[in-house]
């Protein structure tokens, strides 16, 4: 409200006093400071809506997420726009469906395997950290990118944070995944992995084989062909090996901005330096208006948890690690209201997609979120449960407390959101598919603008999610008095 009202004034003023310059001054003096808030987007990786005690979770500990929505406003139709974590990112950096980047495709593997690949969020597209960062905002991501490195060379950085708005960047630029931790299972084309082993056991037999048989003088097979088969062997299961056997090398490191600061990563405490870096960015920038996107490495397997939470949830080490996720949650919104910023800030907790309920771990136990009362799961764009998140803003003074909205809503609304909230407007040559979240949480509407979503899995529609924008839904002809419903359907 406050900043509506000190919009209106302002623009009275400026008509009336035109010619006052020093109240023209103080105007805009005032704006400034409800303007420009800081902005901290704290994204959980695979949390399932139903993991969290404010979305109905009773057994599972969450206080500090509960806490920022009885603070703020939190929304029960908050919408991922792809259920899988590249894409998902995509949309929710740029505000525009990620087949609009490129950055969702109809293969079969739809997020970056390997961080030495060349793909990446492209160079041309413009994240609302570019725009923060050209308003005077100081920008910084901690913890997982998942949206490629570099291009050509191995130090071009086309597709790194910086090269996307960010000042500061300290994380993990692929994710958190099984081989980060020695013991795990592989999770990445396993099956081909096992094809790759199988045929090189084959071609070691075979040759193994001739040779028995050239020795026995039973075949007459000259030495150089055996020999030249043998190189053809060693290269084979070289080429491949390189790929898979050093993977943790590859995928498992930290960056601190271009630096590689640890290789392999030590996963079991990057969460808790990621925290650290966190509570260091807010501390060092607290004089100026900042933008924090905090990507936690957490809940997504395989499990790292703080001694503490060990074995202190009623859900395995999945709840454990979920309880821990709160606590880092937690340690950012007291740094912020430690250093009196809490009605300077917009906090926004959400997840980059749903939960993974079937994940299995190591030990045969369970591992992965829970989507509550939404059928489908991570991966699975046409149902519910893979898309639907928690989404919950907080902003003292300036948003309401707790209060629900069950408006559907997307996670690309944050782009325009926090654009216009820096004073910026959207960029005019493409098309953003997000809407401006301030009116909805405000209470200044009740509707949501979006009357479609649109759900893809890979590049083809599964879904559309329909909102009619006018209960009455008027049709030519004999039918005009049919009405539909005015709640939001798939369709
Ligand atoms: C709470 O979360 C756990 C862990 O994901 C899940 O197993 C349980 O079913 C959830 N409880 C409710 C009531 O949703
Ligand atoms: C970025 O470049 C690609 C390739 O030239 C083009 O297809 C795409 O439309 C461009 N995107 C934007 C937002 O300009
Ligand atoms: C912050 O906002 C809350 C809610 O409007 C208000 O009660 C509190 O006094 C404000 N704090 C400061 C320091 O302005």
């Amino acid at each position: 409200m406050c900043l509506r009202i000190n919009l209106c004034l302002c623009r009275s003023v400026v008509l009336t006093v035109l010619s006052y310059s020093s109240t023209l001054m103080i105007c805009v003096t005032c704006t400034a400071t409800n303007l420009q808030p800081n902005i901290v987007l704290i994204m959980a990786d695979d949390l399932g809506i139903g993991d969290v005690g404010c979305y109905g979770n009773d057994t599972i500990r969450t206080p500090n997420v509960d806490r920022l929505a009885k603070e703020g406003v939190m929304l029960t139709h908050h919408i991922a726009a792809a259920p899988l974590c590249t894409p998902s990112r995509a949309a929710f950096m740029t505000g525009r469906y990620p087949i609009r980047s490129g950055m969702d495709n109809g293969h079969r593997v739809r997020v970056l395997l390997f961080t030495g690949s060349s793909g990446g969020l492209p160079k041309n597209e413009t994240t609302f950290a570019a725009i923060l960062q050209k308003q005077g905002y100081s920008t910084g991501i901690i913890g997982k990118w998942h949206l490629g490195v570099n291009c050509e060379s191995r130090s071009d950085y086309c597709h790194h944070p910086l090269s996307h708005g960010f000042d500061f960047y300290y994380g993990t630029p692929f994710t958190n995944f099984n081989h980060c931790k020695p013991g795990e299972r592989s999770d990445i084309l396993f099956d081909v992995q096992v094809t790759l082993r199988l045929a090189t056991e084959a071609l070691v037999v075979g040759l193994l084989t001739l040779l028995v048989l050239k020795w026995t003088g039973s075949i007459g097979i000259a030495w150089k062909t055996i020999v030249g088969l043998a190189a053809f062997c060693f290269l084979f299961s070289g080429a491949w090996y390189s790929v898979f056997g050093f993977l943790r090398n590859w995928n498992c490191f930290v960056m601190r901005n271009y630096e590689i600061v640890q290789q392999p990563s030590n996963s079991e405490t990057l969460s808790t330096r990621m925290t650290e870096e966190a509570l260091a960015f807010v501390e060092r920038n607290q004089k100026k208006p900042f933008l924090l996107v905090m990507s936690l490495i957490h809940v997504h397997t395989p499990f790292f948890t703080r001694k503490e939470f060990i074995g202190k949830s009623k859900h395995g080490s999945y709840g454990d690690n979920v309880e821990e996720m709160d606590w880092h949650v937690g340690q950012i919104i007291n740094a912020i209201n430690n250093v009196g910023l809490t009605n300077k800030t917009l906090i926004y907790f959400t997840s980059d997609h749903g939960g993974s309920w079937d994940s299995v771990g190591t030990n045969g136990e369970h591992g992965g979120g829970w989507n509550g009362i939404y059928k489908g799961k991570k991966g699975l764009a046409g149902w519910e449960g893979g898309i639907r998140v928690p989404g919950i803003f907080r902003w003292p003074g300036q948003l309401p407390s707790n209060k629900k909205i069950d408006e559907p809503t997307s996670l690309m609304d944050i782009y325009p959101t926090v654009v216009k909230l820096a004073g910026a407007s959207l960029p005019q040559d493409r098309v953003i598919d997000g809407r401006d979240l301030m009116p909805l949480l405000e209470g200044e509407t009740h509707r949501s603008e979006h009357e479609f979503l649109f759900h893809y899995c890979g590049n083809s529609l599964n879904a559309v999610r329909w909102h009619p924008q006018d209960s009455k839904c008027s049709v030519s002809g004999n039918y005009s008095n049919i009405k539909m419903e005015s709640h939001s359907q798939l369709v």
